[in-house]
């Protein structure tokens, strides 16, 4: 089943971002290497569509590298957009990140037309973590805005260089399942929110094709290509001393387990997705979407006796497979 997770006060964020929007000059999105698709925010991408924008792809340390290259390609593909990767390793990041921006709005800059920049991510991408790296360089944190959002925070990077630092935002409506479990997986959304058996089955199904070498070697398991996913969880459950009395494997501690190796980077450097395989997901969350709406529809009009309309040819509505055409 879909996860799906959108607290109350998203909603102050998404109003936040929209009153700040109109004089930003560059929209920095903090996204998370290993998940590239399912932590970009397609809320954001509707909000700011058309304004220059800066895709960072934190946590590279824990990410696949050549997947990595791909992303940042495909960012740096489309116009207005720039990409690079981060991690909290880097002990300076503002030089690169305000370089970036400046590239992005070569009409800004100087005391009169200071560059304005605003961050987002979705929650736990790591952006307090690289907040507090570029607060612990030369900029100075310049307090709340009053009247826009209690919100809201202003830094200032350089003397012609304002960040706009915003919470971290989820969007209402999961369209990819697949980036349900990734975002889980990675810790982008609360507990209460998800199953852990369900996430560690599924991060075991997307890791398993690609590393199937490194759950091998980590958990001692002769044959991954034979085992069913569910034999996985067991084997990392008895591996990691997950057992119950009787010598029965725990399962929700063998998935919390999984979780957490995941999380920790005890697999290595893993990413869950490339371009083409989010696009592809995208594609068939939409058309799903697509069939459902058509189908409330059809039923809202049985129930005022209206005769069913005829389905246009095709099921997906618009959108196409562009991984940041919006998931939500
Ligand atoms: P947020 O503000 O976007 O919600 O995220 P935050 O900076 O709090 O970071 C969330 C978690 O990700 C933290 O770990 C942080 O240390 C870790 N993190 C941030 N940037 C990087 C990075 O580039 N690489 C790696 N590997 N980890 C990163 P935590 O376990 O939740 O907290 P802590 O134990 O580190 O304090």
């Amino acid at each position: 089943m879909a996860i799906q997770w959108f607290p109350g006060h998203m909603h102050s964020t998404r109003k936040a971002i929209a009153e700040r929007l109109p004089e930003i000059d560059v929209v920095i999105e903090l996204l998370d290497a290993r998940l590239p698709g399912s932590s970009a925010n397609p809320l954001l991408a509707e909000l700011t569509a058309g304004k220059p924008a800066l895709k960072v792809l934190n946590k590279q340390d824990l990410a696949d590298p050549a997947i990595t290259a791909l992303w940042l390609a495909h960012h740096q593909a489309r116009p207005g957009t720039n990409a690079l990767g981060l991690d909290a390793s880097e002990a300076a990041p503002a030089q690169r990140l305000i370089a970036a921006c400046r590239a992005l709005a070569p009409g800004r800059g100087g005391m009169v037309k200071p560059v304005r920049v605003m961050i987002c991510g979705i929650p736990n991408v790591g952006k307090s973590t690289l907040i507090n790296s570029l607060l612990g360089q030369r900029s100075a944190k310049t307090g709340d805005e009053p009247g826009i959002t209690k919100v809201e925070q202003r830094i200032l990077l350089a003397s012609d260089f304002v960040l706009f630092d915003t919470p971290g935002m989820l969007w209402p409506r999961q369209l990819v399942p697949e980036g349900g479990y990734h975002l889980a997986a990675s810790g982008g959304i609360g507990r209460n929110a998800y199953d852990d058996a369900d996430v560690a089955m599924a991060l075991l199904e997307r890791v398993r094709p690609r590393y199937a070498d490194r759950l091998a070697a980590r958990y001692k398991i002769a044959d991954t290509a034979g085992a069913s996913d569910d034999d996985l969880l067991s084997a990392i459950g008895r591996q990691r001393g997950g057992l119950l009395s009787g010598g029965r494997v725990n399962m929700q501690k063998a998935a919390e387990m999984a979780i957490h190796d995941f999380r920790s980077g005890a697999w290595g450097r893993i990413t869950l997705e490339t371009p083409d395989e989010f696009a592809q997901w995208l594609a068939a969350g939409q058309a799903a979407d697509a069939r459902r709406q058509a189908e409330q529809a059809q039923k809202l009009r049985a129930r005022r006796g209206k005769p069913p309309q005829r389905q246009a040819d095709g099921g997906a509505s618009g959108g196409g497979s562009d991984p940041d055409s919006g998931a939500g």
